[in-house]
């Protein structure tokens, strides 16, 4: 298929994103992913140099990418987050993309109650409420999705990293 008539067909022209985690890995490459396809996005990350770094070599690419610091495992800065999103979009939001997500691997008996809860907040709390807070953008957009990034690990066991694990079990009903 010629460039042109594939960039037609996969167009994200103007769809509002929110990619959580986009300075780093699998986030990274999303956002230059869905922003190569015209999507004007927001991401979020709690290393407010490599953010920068980010957003500066992404506005010379072109791409349409803002972002704030914010450290997602905590709620008031996810209610914060979703304030900044809802005031930059309009209210609307296309696509939430839920990808932050952390490991500490280590061996079951050797997690402590402050890991156990790292977890759960970074992983598990932080795409569950920020789906909630998202709700009503998403609605308003007339056609919103959201992504939820999982692991194998939440399928398979996995020696080291079994509170991981249970973050990343399958999303299902709405
Ligand atoms: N890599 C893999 O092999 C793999 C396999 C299966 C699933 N996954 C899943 O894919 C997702 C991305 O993984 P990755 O390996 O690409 O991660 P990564 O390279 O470690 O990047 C994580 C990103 O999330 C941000 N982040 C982490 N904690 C945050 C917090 N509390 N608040 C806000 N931002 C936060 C990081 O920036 P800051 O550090 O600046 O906050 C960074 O931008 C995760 O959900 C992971 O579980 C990964």
């Amino acid at each position: 298929m010629a460039g042109a008539e594939q960039s037609q067909r996969w167009s994200l022209k103007a769809k509002t994103v929110l990619v959580t985690g986009g300075t780093k890995g699998i986030g990274h490459a999303i956002v230059e992913e869905f922003a190569g396809f015209g999507a004007v996005i927001h991401t979020c990350a709690r290393n407010e140099y490599e953010l920068n770094e980010c957003l500066s070599k992404w506005q010379k690419k072109g791409f349409q990418v803002t972002g704030s610091v914010c450290d997602a495992s905590l709620r008031p800065e996810r209610e914060k987050l979703m304030q900044t999103v809802s005031s930059m979009f309009g209210g609307k939001l296309d696509i939430l993309i839920n990808n932050l997500g952390a490991i500490r691997s280590k061996p079951t008996l050797d997690y402590t109650a402050e890991d156990f809860s790292f977890h759960i907040s970074t992983n598990l709390e932080s795409a569950y409420h920020l789906s909630q807070l998202a709700h009503p953008l998403l609605k308003a957009s007339g056609c919103g999705n959201i992504i939820f990034m999982s692991s194998i690990a939440g399928v398979v066991s996995a020696s080291v990293g079994s509170i991981y694990s249970a973050t990343k079990g399958l999303y299902t009903n709405y």
